[in-house]
């Protein structure tokens, strides 16, 4: 027998994907009263919003009690890490998230290569340095373009494809000598670099059981035609159409099962999102990377896309009631353009004002991913990613033009996105 569902649910998180999440949560046919925490000027709109940061841990579990959330879905990396989901195991509240012996596989590179080697899942070859000379040595003499990552949480800054030696050289010495990431780039990686076509898969795991949900494409370089430096995420796409059903099996078979049981081997109760980053090469698809929550903007392409109840997945999930849940899943494509100001991941413009279109129409929705209310109650700009707009149509083609008609009548002085989100599937088809 299932669990009733939660009628009051705290949302952890501030940006595109926490919106998303909050939005289909409280279209949830139970009902429930969805609040977050901090939240943003749009999700105000959407829930009630309760200025606590994100990485306070201690006010994030008062506020819980205070306002009797019954369920708690975490949406980033540093709460995870910090342990919020074990103080909420230990107040009675249930959470969707690992607990922090989860949340190390995306917190400690270095930990999920040990565990992907250990395990014999497909993943790039790497060694491990923390001292700077054996690491030099390493790089002088291996093959480019060479991949250095810092072993820890360095807000997606941490991974460096280096395409000639002095790049690496320099990463090594920036990363083990200057300290560059701090404690997160004391220990590093020196991986084989993989060529090939990236997707992400998001996995709902609930101890040994597991749910893999529609497959998603990011683009992560900040210009067209995947130019210029990585970002957070430039948009993405649902389905992922590289990934074929046979595909798909391959992956599931040799990837997320024994991912899956190789985490409950190691005694971690992994109730949350296993974020599985796959390149798909010529010899197969190959684990780049774990993360530990929703992708963002993955996950905005990809909600769209559930016809079940997404409260009650999470929730089976976190109450242990995975086994012989059925997913239901749309056909239509979705997309999600994400809005930024000009200048991000570098330096970039605040508190533009901005122009939202009086109606949209039906199947697109903005979602708000850095948006602040000012001294005169006008929505801002407030941070690099500003707004996501999200498309579904009968063909990703339409769910593009859908998306795109919408981001032209968004206005704001520092707007900024790219014309081709979409691009590798739209090419293909
Ligand atoms: P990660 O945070 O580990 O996913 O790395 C960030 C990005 O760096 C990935 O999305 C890839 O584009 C790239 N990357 C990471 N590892 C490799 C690798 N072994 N080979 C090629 N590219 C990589
Ligand atoms: N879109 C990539 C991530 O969420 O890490």
């Amino acid at each position: 027998m299932s669990t009733p569902l939660p009628r009051t649910i705290l949302v952890v998180g501030a940006g595109g994907r926490e919106h998303a999440l909050v939005r289909a949560l409280a279209a949830a046919p139970s009902h429930p009263r969805v609040y977050c925490a901090p939240g943003n000027a749009g999700i105000a709109a959407d829930a009630t919003c309760f200025n606590v940061p994100a990485d306070d841990i201690p006010a994030l579990e008062a506020l819980a009690l205070r306002e009797r959330a019954e369920f708690v879905v975490v949406g980033p990396e540093t709460p995870l890490t910090l342990g919020l989901v074990d103080r909420l195991a230990a107040a009675g509240i249930p959470a969707f998230g690992p607990k922090a012996d989860g949340a190390r596989l995306e917190a400690s590179k270095i930990f999920s290569k040990e565990l992907l080697i250990r395990r014999g899942i497909p993943t790039a070859g790497a060694a491990i340095f923390t001292e700077s000379g054996p690491a030099l040595a390493h790089v002088r003499a291996g093959p480019l373009p060479v991949v250095i990552k810092a072993d820890g949480l360095a807000a997606g800054k941490g991974v460096v494809v280096a395409q000639t030696r002095a790049e690496a050289e320099g990463t090594v010495v920036d990363m083990l000598v200057n300290g560059r990431f701090g404690d997160a780039g004391r220990s590093i990686l020196v991986e084989e670099c993989l060529q090939g076509e990236e997707t992400s898969l998001l996995v709902v795991v609930s101890g040994r059981s597991f749910i893999v949900l529609p497959t998603a494409q990011d683009h992560k370089r900040v210009g067209d035609g995947d130019t210029g430096p990585n970002t957070g995420g430039m948009g993405a796409y649902s389905p992922a159409e590289v990934v074929t059903p046979a595909l798909l099996e391959q992956v599931e078979r040799e990837i997320v099962r024994p991912s899956v049981e190789a985490i409950a081997d190691e005694g971690i109760d992994f109730r949350g999102i296993l974020f599985i980053g796959l390149m798909l090469t010529a010899a197969g698809p190959r684990v780049l990377e774990y993360n530990t929550r929703f992708g963002d903007p993955e996950t905005q392409a990809i909600l769209p896309r559930l016809s079940t109840d997404l409260l009650t997945l999470l929730w089976a999930a976190a109450k242990g009631e995975l086994d012989n849940f059925r997913l239901e899943v749309r056909p239509q494509p979705a997309i999600c353009v994400v809005i930024s100001a000009r200048g991000y991941p570098g330096e970039f413009p605040k508190r533009d004002p901005i122009a939202f279109p009086d109606h949209l129409p039906p199947g697109v929705s903005i979602l708000h991913a850095g948006t602040a209310r000012d001294g005169q109650g006008r929505v801002v700009s407030a941070g690099g990613r500003v707004l996501n707009v999200v498309a579904s149509g009968s063909s990703l083609r339409e769910a593009a033009d859908k998306a795109y008609a919408t981001c032209a009548r968004v206005d704001y002085p520092a707007k900024y996105y790219r014309s081709d989100i979409g691009g590798r599937a739209l090419k293909r088809t």
